[in-house]
């Protein structure tokens, strides 16, 4: 695990974690100040469209107090927190990076959801969850990293309640990326798995899922990554206040990197749910 968790380290969206706490900072809500869920969205997600997002799965789902949930790849926490707040339920967040991990269980506690919600370290390939079962396995925008698909599937067929169902936000290849390119995604997004969007549907299928729903978002994504880098960049000043600017120059290159490569038209964003029989 050691390898992957230096390897991943290689995506500047995962360096300078320590921009959490210079926005509490600003928020005044330095040291153990207890937060709110709420609170910390702004800045605890680390995927497209926030807690709108968390909210469109969870009406998808229909998660509610009883039903057991699963993030694979929670980062800093703020979807699980999000799940956990809104809907009263369980849920287990999985994250490989045990910076990460630290901090998403150090704000849950300030957030009073450790109840509700429990952070787990490691990797999904080989984690040991003792015969638990879950009805939903969610995952925004990590599954991209992990190479084993196959594999990855089989482990969560097995980790699902029957009629148990798999959520993804995610992203795959809409056009052959050059050799140029791959190293790039490689590196700067840490990307194992970019196949495209027939093969990524087939791949659920030959798991022994079946399709509930596939959205295409690569349209979408390719707008709000334009933003997120135009507004980013608008705000530079006080970002660089707040955050230095050798932690703004590393969000700044991968925001580019990102858009880059959704303006492209090769890379491409998908929502998926598939259910087990
Ligand atoms: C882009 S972040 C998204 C975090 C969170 N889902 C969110 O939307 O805020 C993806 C996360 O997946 C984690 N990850 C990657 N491979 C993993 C694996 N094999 N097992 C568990 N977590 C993994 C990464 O360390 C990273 O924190």
């Amino acid at each position: 695990m050691a390898n992957l968790v230096a390897g991943i380290k290689s995506m500047k969206l995962y360096s300078h974690i320590d921009r959490v706490y210079n926005e509490l900072a600003e928020l005044g809500k330095s040291g153990d100040v207890p937060l709110t869920a709420a609170e910390l969205s702004e800045f605890d997600q680390l995927h497209y469209h926030g807690t709108d997002a968390v909210d469109h799965a969870i009406h998808m789902i229909g998660i509610d107090k009883s039903t057991r949930v699963l993030e694979i790849g929670s980062g800093f926490g703020g979807p699980a927190r999000h799940v956990a707040h809104n809907t009263g339920t369980r849920i287990t967040a999985l994250e490989l990076q045990p910076a990460q991990n630290r901090m998403a269980s150090e704000l849950t506690e300030r957030c009073g959801l450790s109840a509700n919600l429990t952070h787990v370290c490691g990797d999904i390939l080989t984690c040991d969850w003792q015969q638990q079962q879950f009805d939903a396995i969610v995952s925004w925008l990590a599954i991209f990293h992990i190479p084993e698909r196959a594999r990855l599937l089989a482990l969560a067929g097995d980790l699902l309640s029957s009629g148990g169902v798999f959520y993804t936000e995610d992203l795959f290849s809409r056009q052959r990326f050059s050799q140029a390119e791959r190293a790039e995604l490689a590196s700067g997004l840490y990307a194992g798995h970019l196949p495209d969007l027939q093969t990524y549907q087939a791949e659920f299928e030959h798991a022994g899922f079946a399709l509930e729903r596939v959205d295409d978002m690569s349209d979408d994504w390719t707008d709000f990554t334009t933003e997120r880098l135009r507004d980013y960049r608008a705000g530079r000043a006080r970002h660089v206040r707040v955050h230095g600017e050798p932690t703004y120059l590393a969000l700044e290159e991968f925001y580019e990197l990102v858009n880059r490569h959704f303006r492209s038209g090769k890379l491409g964003g998908i929502r998926l749910l598939a259910r087990k029989p």
